[in-house]
């Protein structure tokens, strides 16, 4: 039996069963086996939640970049590491080997050196999905420079905020970005961003849309010809286990972003070990995350998981509706993709137009599917096992954390069987509980409850960048000596969990504790809506009643408004009970998004309220213009 790869539900459970009753000696095997260290650890893992502090494999030393690039030279040295398919899908794909991507990653570590920049400095790449994306990456973890990747949808005063937060001496950006049709100037928001951070030294800029950009003297320099002269190799830092590998910013439930800080030894090996078995990676595959870097997805299963087990991940730099809504399924087709991972607002959208998309290709090469960042819905889920996987590769809800650094629940494909909505059991090493209102844990099944994690696994993120603080008490306050996920949960009868969403989306009509998420999935079952949106608003006698807003497809437009909101009541009243009934139903043509696809009910919670005098920001959505719209014509 592996440790490493599982490969059937027997094995999952004797393994799941050693990782639990001795963690250190678990991970310790993992570790040993597979992974290039210059120093074995003294210790596999020191904890305390009540600090909190987690250390694993203190006194180990190595280079992630050693495992993720070097040690794979001579035996898949020609092999294609990254596969860079661009937004134009008449622009040839790239195809960079290890090799090659090791050279390119030693001559950018070393102009970044060159800059002036060591170990445990701060690095922040605001990029498009280029690869000088993932070679920024790795060349700040080749010399120890902790890297802070900015989504580059962010705005400008999102970009200064973080700059200034982690204390970035040079940002990495390029003159521009292509998203479908459109271009953006991503060095004139950098600009606007540098006018309030007064500690950076240095811009690097890539050239990608050949776009007339200002250069500040000085300070701005084009990225290539310094490349182009530097030495193609470049030795790694000697890291410690526990330093900083990278700060990526999450939001929090107050304004400020939240840096989270992840470390060396645990991360690789977390990320490298759920990668091979979440998605079954084999030596020959070519897997395709469709996330962008600038999230902890890209960072975990784009970048560093696959590049640790030898993969081929591919970096797509467009988007799903560009020429048209069959790009995903034309470069599953194009690329022969093994391993597909995307969001459920992806699949949402997509399901909403003609089937024709995606029938049109051949998607014989799909192996798994996966999704992540919210939980997926029935009505997509199915399309998505249907007309995607055509019903034979298993789909991996997995659930996880930009705090967790990687998977903690999902199924293993091929292994466990699948539930829609369920993102099944617990990764070896990961030990959650569900807690009730008053702090105890609920045993037994089925059972109900907030999900906290009882147990360090090795990539849980280890503080907040500047505010150890604000850590302890957002995460290890609310439930005694346990990671609180800020989720809710449920699980059945067999143990498999299902993540209902985040606990303060919960909303109380008359007493009862009502999940958005489960009201949501009612909604859109019906056949004429394509996604909707609930909250909570003052009511008089009910404490909060319930406000839908709907989004309805095509062929719900011409309905008439007033039947569909007494079929979209009567499918709530048929799915939960006639108590999750809305108030209110407000048809709209978008809802407000975070640029990961997140409602934000903070919003639609004001407007529901008409409370709509302060907003507050609404710079990072990817959709401010619909606010307006739905502000105006609301109920
Ligand atoms: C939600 C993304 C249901 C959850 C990796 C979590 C999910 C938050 C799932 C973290 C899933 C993520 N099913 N909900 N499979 N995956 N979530 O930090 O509420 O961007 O707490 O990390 O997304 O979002 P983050």
């Amino acid at each position: 039996m592996s440790n490493y790869h599982i490969k059937h539900l027997e094995e999952y459970f004797q393994v799941y069963r050693k990782s639990v009753r001795n963690p250190e000696a678990f991970w310790e095997e993992v570790a040993e086996e597979h992974f290039v260290w210059l120093k074995k650890w003294d210790r596999v893992l020191d904890w305390d939640f009540t600090k909190p502090e987690i250390k694993w494999f203190e006194g180990a030393q190595l280079n992630i970049t050693v495992n993720c690039i070097d040690r794979h030279r001579h035996i898949r040295g020609q092999k294609t590491a990254i596969l860079f398919e661009p937004n134009d899908p008449n622009e040839e794909a790239e195809h960079i080997t290890y090799n090659q991507l090791h050279e390119r990653v030693c001559r950018m570590a070393n102009v970044l050196k060159d800059k002036g920049i060591k170990k445990g400095d701060r690095v922040v790449i605001y990029l498009p999905m280029i690869p000088e994306l993932a070679i920024s990456v790795l060349a700040c973890a080749r010399i120890g420079a902790i890297h802070s990747v900015v989504f580059a949808g962010f705005s400008s005063t999102a970009l200064a905020t973080r700059i200034n937060d982690c204390g970035a001496k040079m940002v990495l950006t390029s003159d521009g970005s292509y998203r479908g049709n459109k271009t953006i100037d991503l060095k004139a928001i950098v600009d606007e961003a540098l006018n309030d951070c007064p500690d950076v030294e240095t811009v690097l800029v890539a050239k990608r849309i050949d776009s007339k950009i200002k250069m500040k003297d000085g300070r701005d320099e084009w990225l290539q010809p310094l490349v182009d002269k530097a030495y193609a190799d470049c030795v790694p830092e000697i890291m410690e286990a526990e330093d900083p590998l990278f700060i990526l910013y999450t939001s929090g439930s107050t304004g400020k972003p939240k840096g989270m800080m992840h470390t060396t030894a645990g991360y690789m090996v977390y990320t490298a070990y759920t990668f091979k078995n979440v998605f079954q990676y084999r030596e020959d595959d070519i897997y395709w995350c469709t996330a962008d870097i600038g999230w902890i997805t890209g960072h975990s299963y784009i970048v560093y998981g696959p590049l640790a087990n030898g993969a081929t991940t591919v970096m797509f730099e467009g988007v799903p509706s560009y020429p048209d809504f069959g790009r995903f399924w034309q470069i599953v087709e194009k690329h022969k993709i093994n391993q597909f991972y995307t969001a459920p607002t992806a699949i949402r959208a997509l399901a909403k137009e003609n089937l024709d998309f995606v029938s049109k290709y051949d998607l014989s090469s799909l192996k798994v599917l996966g999704t992540v960042g919210e939980p997926i819905n029935e009505e997509a889920w199915h399309w998505y096992n249907d007309h995607v996987g055509e019903k034979k590769s298993p789909i991996v809800d997995t659930w996880w954390q930009t705090e967790t650094g990687g998977i903690l629940i999902s199924p293993i494909p091929f292994s466990t069987p699948t539930k829609p909505t369920y993102a099944t059991l617990p990764m070896p090493g990961v030990q959650p509980a569900l807690m009730d209102e008053n702090g105890n844990e609920i045993k037994g099944n089925p059972a109900d409850g907030r999900l906290c994690i009882k147990f360090p696994w090795p990539s849980i993120a280890r503080t907040i960048w500047g505010n150890h603080q604000r850590y302890k008490d957002t995460y290890f306050s609310a439930f005694k000596n346990k990671y609180f996920t800020g989720d809710g949960a449920l699980r059945d009868e067999v143990g498999y969990y299902r993540i209902t969403g985040r606990v303060d989306d919960v909303i109380i009509v008359s007493g009862h504790n009502l999940g958005t998420a489960p009201i949501e999935d009612a909604i859109n079952e019906h056949p004429a809506v394509a996604e909707s949106a609930i909250v909570g608003f003052p009511h008089d006698v009910k404490g909060n009643a319930l406000y839908g807003y709907v989004i309805l497809k095509e062929t719900g437009e011409t309905r008439d408004r007033d039947n569909l909101r007494k079929e979209i009541n009567q499918q709530i009243s048929d799915k939960i009970g006639p108590i999750a009934k809305l108030n209110k139903i407000q048809f709209v043509p978008g809802l407000p998004k975070t640029r990961s696809g997140k409602i934000m009910r903070r919003i639609l919670r004001k407007i529901a309220s008409k409370d709509t005098s302060n907003l507050g920001d609404t710079s990072t959505l990817l959709n401010p213009e619909v606010v307006e719209q739905i502000m105006k014509e609301a109920l």
